[in-house]
């Protein structure tokens, strides 16, 4: 089970610009009313609660028809839909590709040199296209999926349907309306499940079985960290006090930008996926904070610095492992040489599990509050614990803060022009906006 330490965050380790004991008091009603609201599923947006409980038998067939007749399994998403499939093939398949068959290749933007990349390395005739959008809607989406269907057309004609798999609202939409039309397989996204809360569900577990990953493992850890995370007593909850210490240290001490840095390379993608959830979960009516992603001991030598004498804006979430299920050891090769052989005899973990640890330290003796969450290994299990500890974190910080930590209203407004400059039907108003806001950028370039 994942733990996680606070002590670095507490006023006798850290001196006075750490939390009290009465701080985390005085915040107790509130926090036990954010709980609340999650163990009420006062929300229907909490439905990503539930998704230990799915049923993944369609998840699991389908993954073995990918498996059998696909060398090559291309994910078309964004945000949400992209971010945790990621996170799960680079935490539990590291360097795949190079390694094993399906392929994955998740194309999560609209930049034509990498779409044209990865069609000048995959035969489509042996790619599977897993099309995953909530709503339907999404242009980056929308417009990547458009040209592979027509790509597909050309090939195998009427067959190209046989090629994709449609992840979407088991209702509404047009990619919906798509699988009514054309009878693609497809899976669902429960109305209730937002997209950067929906790892858990088809959107994840999908590619998680294509790489040979039990997705029950991700959802036993998701459900045994989530009946954990339920308890109702502060002081025993590690979601509440992480929740309570970085709401505090954000809003009474100023720290609003959290560092996020797991000492693993392969969950350096998971730190992607936390940024987008605590950003888009949180960032609201002047709200709000602030993600960092890093990934330890790369940053060490790149960000460090700053964290321990820039601003005092900062808190930094280590994520440890304990076990990375490999090991080295290093070599006594120059024995005569100081600087270098009191490396040798110890391990790669050692040294990367020593560098974490005195980290953490040289931070707390500089009063830069840190958290540090351990998990045993990186494995289904485990992942599936953080996946969803991590969420109901962000869920009970958007209740402290008294936002809706499931919308984004904030990006509706770039798509709106968006649409207007791509021609859409009733957003004329927004294209002449977008002209007009044009002219007088002029005055304003250097060339
Ligand atoms: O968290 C969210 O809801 C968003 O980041 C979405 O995942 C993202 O905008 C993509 O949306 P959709 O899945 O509808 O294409």
């Amino acid at each position: 089970m994942l733990s996680l330490n606070f002590a670095n965050v507490m006023d006798e380790v850290i001196g006075d610009k750490g939390l009290t004991e009465r701080e985390i008091e005085d915040l107790r009603p509130r926090i036990t009313d954010a709980l609340k609201q999650i163990r009420d599923r006062k929300w229907e947006e909490l439905a990503f609660l539930d998704l230990p409980e799915q049923d993944t038998e369609k998840i699991k067939d389908l993954a073995v028809k990918i498996k059998n007749d696909s060398e090559n399994f291309l994910l078309l998403g964004i945000g949400g839909s992209a971010l945790g499939p990621r996170a799960i093939v680079e935490a539990l398949s590291p360097l795949h590709n190079l390694r094993k068959k399906p392929r994955i290749f998740i194309y999560d933007n609209v930049d034509p040199r990498t779409l044209s990349a990865i069609l000048s390395v995959i035969d489509l005739k042996k790619t599977t296209v897993n099309v995953i959008t909530k709503s339907g809607s999404t242009a980056e989406t929308a417009a990547s999926f458009m040209i592979l269907w027509e790509e597909m057309e050309k090939l195998l004609g009427k067959d190209k349907a046989k090629r994709f798999i449609a992840t979407t609202d088991p209702e509404k939409g047009n990619l919906r309306e798509i699988v009514r039309r054309f009878q693609l397989d497809s899976l669902e996204i429960a109305p209730g499940v937002v997209g950067r809360y929906s790892v858990l569900s088809p959107v994840g577990l999908l590619t998680a079985e294509v790489i040979g990953v039990d997705s029950k493992e991700l959802l036993k850890g998701a459900r045994d960290v989530r009946e954990r995370c339920l308890e109702e007593e502060v002081w025993k909850n590690p979601a509440m006090i992480l929740a309570s210490a970085l709401y505090l240290l954000g809003t009474k001490s100023g720290r609003t930008i959290d560092v996020f840095i797991p000492y693993a390379d392969g969950l350096k993608s998971f730190s992607e996926w936390f940024c987008q959830l605590w950003a888009e979960s949180l960032g609201k009516l002047g709200l709000g904070l602030t993600p960092y992603p890093s990934v330890g001991t790369t940053d060490q030598h790149s960000q460090l610095q700053l964290w321990m004498e820039g601003p005092e804006d900062k808190v930094v979430i280590f994520l440890r492992v304990e076990d990375y299920g490999a090991d080295m050891k290093i070599p006594l090769v120059f024995e005569d040489m100081e600087g270098l052989n009191y490396l040798s005899g110890h391990t790669l973990s050692e040294l990367i599990k020593a560098e974490e640890e005195a980290t953490e330290l040289s931070l707390a003796k500089a009063s830069r509050p840190n958290l540090t969450v351990h998990i045993p290994a990186i494995d289904p299990y485990h992942l599936g614990q953080i996946f969803m500890f991590f969420e109901i974190v962000t869920a009970l910080v958007g209740f402290l803060f008294g936002i809706n930590p499931f919308n984004q209203p904030g990006v509706e407004e770039g798509k709106n022009f968006t649409y207007g400059m791509m021609g859409k039907k009733g957003y004329e108003e927004k294209r002449k906006v977008v002209e007009e806001a044009r002219e007088k950028k002029l005055c304003w370039t250097l060339r």
